[in-house]
């Protein structure tokens, strides 16, 4: 197991690449099983999340190599219909494979994901969409098993646009007979860049980008290559980073029309942001204003953002509401900030931080990917050392974070540790 080790108090300089979207490629690998034969993809991220999509893969029979950012997906000899609890308890991705499964061969055993470390995280949606289009869904001994003969096209309106919920009907719905709207669809860029993918793929797929997405089903798709699109999370995160730090940094290979919530909100605390077509330069001259954010679906302000903003409010002159709208419970990372001396009340679903204060560098833990983000970002202003624990949930969703911050100029080290 690994530790970080982090000297807080470095400025910051120069320029990082983004990698690929952690999301974006756990859409489009499970879209691969949709027609067999083979498929590259380019700039997928070498990430824990994609090794288990992988070794998830490997149990159903599809080849699947990672070589230099590259992908190999070779789908022609899908042997297994069964996702077990061992890949979906890792990662709620898993789950995706349940619509394409269902779409091309009528049959799936899926495990439920259940809960995670901040709260519940219901698939209702999923199950009730698929049952629509005419799958027979049970439950049994913690798995969904779904039956289908031939899917029938049919109108799905989402209680909440669900982005899992969304893609997983979606990859169903494009070889059932006639046409299935799916109305309040979810309309993340990794939800878009799915739908591009399964027009490449041969299917027919109308409102691509808008919350009502109609999709007409046809007879068989044929594989295709893919580029996948550059990581929002990760930029947002390195932005924050060079902001928090009070350095000029510029986050490359990223696309900025993804990321308007979190430059809005950036220049709205004081950082002046030069935004090319795919790079953006952020300069910060002094601690930020106190900005107050409530996430929100695509493109409101990410929930996967919410954390790294409550540790970037520490560093301001006042007093910052941050409300959590998507996961009422997601706030992991106040405890372990407190522990580095943040000033954090909550109240409900809201965090409210006092800015200001100096941290102090502590041992923390991190118990969810985006929240142990938020301790990365708190140790690189914390005066002394911090140690953070158990990061491979960073490993999840970060590529080689350490090497990009050290390349920036933190001091950082990945170390191993017996200790967890
Ligand atoms: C995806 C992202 C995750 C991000 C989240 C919200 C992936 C692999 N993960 O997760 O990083 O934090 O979107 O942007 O892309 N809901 C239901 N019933 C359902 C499904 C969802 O009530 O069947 C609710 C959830 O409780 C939540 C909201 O819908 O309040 C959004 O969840 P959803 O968009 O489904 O998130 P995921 O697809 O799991």
């Amino acid at each position: 197991m690994d530790k970080f080790v982090i000297r807080g108090g470095n400025k910051l300089k120069g320029s990082v690449i983004i990698s690929g979207a952690k999301n974006g490629v756990l859409a489009i690998m499970p879209a691969t099983m949709l027609a067999p034969g083979t498929y590259t993809l380019e700039n997928v991220p070498n990430l824990r999340d994609v090794w288990t999509m992988s070794q998830l893969f490997f149990d159903l029979g599809i080849h699947c190599e990672l070589t230099n950012n590259q992908m190999f997906i070779d789908t022609t000899n899908i042997k297994s219909y069964e996702a077990p609890y061992e890949h979906v308890k890792k990662m709620r991705a898993s789950f995706y494979v349940l619509g394409p499964l269902v779409g091309r061969f009528g049959r799936a055993k899926v495990s439920l994901p259940g809960g995670c470390a901040w709260g519940p995280r219901p698939v209702d949606l999923h199950l009730k969409g698929l049952e629509k289009l005419g799958t027979e869904i049970s439950i049994e001994g913690g798995y969904v098993i779904a039956k289908a003969n031939k899917l029938i096209g049919t109108q799905i309106h989402l209680d909440v646009p669900s982005v899992g919920a969304t893609g997983n009907i979606m990859m169903a719905a494009v070889l059932a007979k006639g046409t299935t709207i799916i109305s309040n669809a979810a309309i993340e860029p990794e939800i878009t860049a799915l739908a591009k993918f399964l027009v490449k793929m041969g299917a027919k797929i109308y409102g691509i980008g808008t919350n009502l997405l109609e999709i007409e089903g046809v007879d068989e798709l044929h594989p295709t290559n893919e580029v996948i699109i550059p990581d929002r999370i990760e930029a947002g995160t390195f932005l924050i980073a060079g902001a928090i730090t009070e350095s000029k940094i510029t986050i490359e290979n990223c696309n900025p029309y993804h990321l308007t919530a979190i430059i809005a909100k950036l220049e709205e605390a004081g950082c002046e942001l030069e935004v090319y077509n795919d790079k953006i330069q952020i300069t910060a001259e002094e601690p930020p204003k106190p900005v107050d954010v409530t996430t929100a679906v695509y493109p409101g302000f990410p929930t996967d953002m919410q954390s790294q903003w409550v540790a970037y409010m520490l560093k301001s002159n006042g007093v910052a509401r941050i409300t959590e709208t998507i996961y009422p419970d997601r706030f992991k990372h106040v405890p372990e900030l407190q522990r580095m001396g943040a000033q954090i009340e909550m109240s409900d679903n809201t965090a409210i931080v006092y800015g200001g204060k100096k941290l102090s560098g502590a041992i923390v833990m991190g118990s969810d990917l985006r929240g142990s983000a938020a301790l990365l970002l708190g140790a690189l202003i914390a005066d002394g050392e911090s140690e953070i624990l158990r990061v491979y949930h960073i490993d999840r969703g970060y590529e080689t974070i350490d090497k990009k911050l050290k390349q920036l100029g933190a001091d950082i080290e990945r170390v191993q540790t017996d200790f967890y």
